[in-house]
Order: C-alpha cells, then sequence, then structure tokens
C-alpha cells in the first residue's frame, strides 16, 4: 500500500451557495448554507485515502467544537492522526467559502493552523522515513513547509510542494522539492515572474521541475526538459473547491507508477471532484477514477 504523509491545514469549510459573487457593499440574498469538512492539508489527507493510499496527517486543530468535529471526520476516513496536535484556548482554522456560477472565492482564518511548528515535522521524521511521498501546500507557516521539504530531500523520500495560497520562495530550498504544483497564477507569483509571461517560459525557468495545473484544460509537465500536456476530462462542474487538492493527492499516491501515468490519473480525479459539492464531498474513490479513464481513454 502506497504510504502518504501530509503537512497542512485543516478548516471548516463555511459555504454559501449563491447565485452570483455580491459587488463590494452589496447584500445579495443567497441559496443554501453548509459546514463542510475542507482545508488544503485534511483535503489532500482525504483525497489520498479516498484513493487507496495509507496517510498520515501533521497539523492542528483548536479546542473549539469544530476541533472535534474535524478530527471525527478524518478518523472515519481511516488517516493516521496522531501528529494533529489540539491547541488549548484556540480556534479551530475556518473558510468562509462563496460558490456561484461554477466558481468559488475562498477567505481563510488560519488559526490553529498557524501553529504547525518545523518541529512537530522533526517530530514525525521516523514517519517521514518510511512514506512513499510527502505532501505539503502554504496554508501553514512558511518556516514549517521550508522544514518539511528540507526533511524530505534529507531522507530522499519525495516532497510534492503546491504553493497554494501562493507567495515568492527561496529557490535555495524549492530546488529540493521532486514537484512544485502551481496553476499559472501561482507559478508567477512562487517565482515573483510576471504573470503575462508564457507558462511555458516560466516553467523552465523554475528551479525543480514543475506540473502546472490548468483547470479544465488539464495540467503540463516536463519530460527531458521537453513542456508535455495532459488534456482535461469532461465533466459537469457544480464546485471547483478542492479540485487542486485532490490533483494533488493523486499525483502523490500514482508517482510510483511513473509521472506521465500519475499525471492522467491527478487530472480524472480533479475532474470527477468538481462534479459534486464540496471540497471533501467530492473527492473519488479509486474504482470511480479507473471507471472515468475507461469512458474517457
Ligand atoms: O483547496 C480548498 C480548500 O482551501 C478549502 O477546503 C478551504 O478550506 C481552503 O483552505
Amino acid at each position: 500500500m502506497t504510504r502518504i504523509v501530509v503537512v497542512g491545514s485543516i478548516n471548516m469549510d463555511l459555504v454559501t451557495l449563491a447565485p452570483r459573487f455580491p459587488a463590494p457593499g452589496e447584500t445579495l440574498t443567497a441559496d443554501h448554507f453548509l459546514t463542510v469538512h475542507g482545508g488544503k492539508g485534511a483535503n489532500q489527507a482525504v483525497a489520498a485515502a479516498r484513493l487507496g493510499a495509507q496517510v498520515a496527517l501533521i497539523g492542528a486543530l483548536g479546542d473549539d467544537a469544530f476541533g472535534g468535529q474535524l478530527r471525527l471526520g478524518l478518523t472515519d476516513e481511516g488517516i493516521d492522526l496522531e501528529h494533529v496536535r489540539s491547541i488549548d484556548n484556540c480556534a479551530s482554522g475556518t473558510a468562509s467559502i462563496t460558490v456561484a456560477q461554477g466558481d468559488n472565492h475562498i477567505l481563510v482564518v488560519p488559526a490553529a493552523n498557524a501553529r504547525v511548528t518545523p518541529e512537530q515535522v522533526e517530530h514525525a521524521k521516523s514517519l517521514i522515513e518510511r512514506a512513499d511521498a510527502v505532501l505539503v501546500q502554504m496554508e501553514i507557516p512558511l518556516e514549517t513547509v521550508e522544514a518539511t521539504v528540507r526533511l524530505g530531500h534529507q531522507l530522499g523520500v519525495p516532497v510534492i510542494l503546491n504553493p497554494a495560497p501562493a507567495q515568492p520562495l527561496s529557490p535555495e530550498w524549492l530546488k529540493l522539492a521532486r514537484y512544485v504544483t502551481p496553476n499559472q497564477h501561482e507559478l508567477a507569483t512562487l517565482l515573483d515572474a510576471d504573470s503575462s509571461e508564457d507558462f511555458r517560459a516560466l516553467m523552465r525557468r523554475a528551479p525543480c521541475p514543475v506540473v502546472l495545473t490548468r483547470g479544465d484544460e488539464g495540467a503540463w509537465y516536463s519530460e527531458d526538459g521537453e513542456p508535455m500536456h495532459q488534456r482535461g476530462f469532461h465533466v459537469d462542474v457544480v464546485d471547483t473547491t478542492g479540485a487542486g487538492d485532490t490533483f494533488n493527492a493523486a499525483l502523490a499516491v500514482f508517482l510510483h507508477e511513473g509521472l506521465a501515468i500519475a499525471v492522467k490519473k491527478a487530472c480524472a480525479a480533479a475532474a470527477l471532484s468538481v462534479s459534486r459539492l464540496g471540497a471533501q464531498g467530492g473527492m473519488p474513490r479509486l474504482y470511480e477514477v479507473e471507471a472515468l479513464l475507461e469512458q474517457q481513454p
């Protein structure tokens, strides 16, 4: 069984379904409100578990009601939470999400996620050492992201860095990641470059291999220095929240089958995730990915 370690955020997503996005200063009546489990770290952990991997998560929760509910949800998915600490007198992370017209707007309050430390990652060294791949995103402190990338490199375990939400990163440690998985806007931010620059030129400039996501157009990656394109899969879009998380999880789970196959399966899994509501709500099981690959080979 593939072993995946995820270092990242855990949020309660407060989701409002609206007919359209309100303009600044405007009050709009929306259709529906729901709370669903999210956070990029937790989402990637759940997606990897549903795809058949053995998953451990390193993160933090508050001691509020959301913290208890989120812990229970992750336990139900079979995720090892030994390295998820509960912090006293602290709120759990939240994300206020508006879904409208097939797109979303997200406001994240990190709360406990801001207290995921490099020491926690170091403490999980023996777990990371046994992993087939490590996934990390940027909703936790940057020093913890850096410590994860450095430790994975030191132990010879591939680290996939999903640079979301994006900010410029030092090439000195970014080069130690096995893959970085931005969208076009995130890649430009990461390299402190102009976002109008051709993404293939930006990919060549990055200090580590890039797997670039392009929404329904699929993904780009490099093989022997040549840019390669994997087309997207056709589905009816309900909610795009968590599509990137599903993509990253699948990439990590299937990486041992080779990059081209992993990217193809990641595109299929991400497509399925947008066909249902909620970040974790849409994440597919392995048999669903296999069925889509058969339908749209
Ligand atoms: O990637 C989607 C996630 O981003 C949501 O679940 C939300 O929690 C935000 O962190």
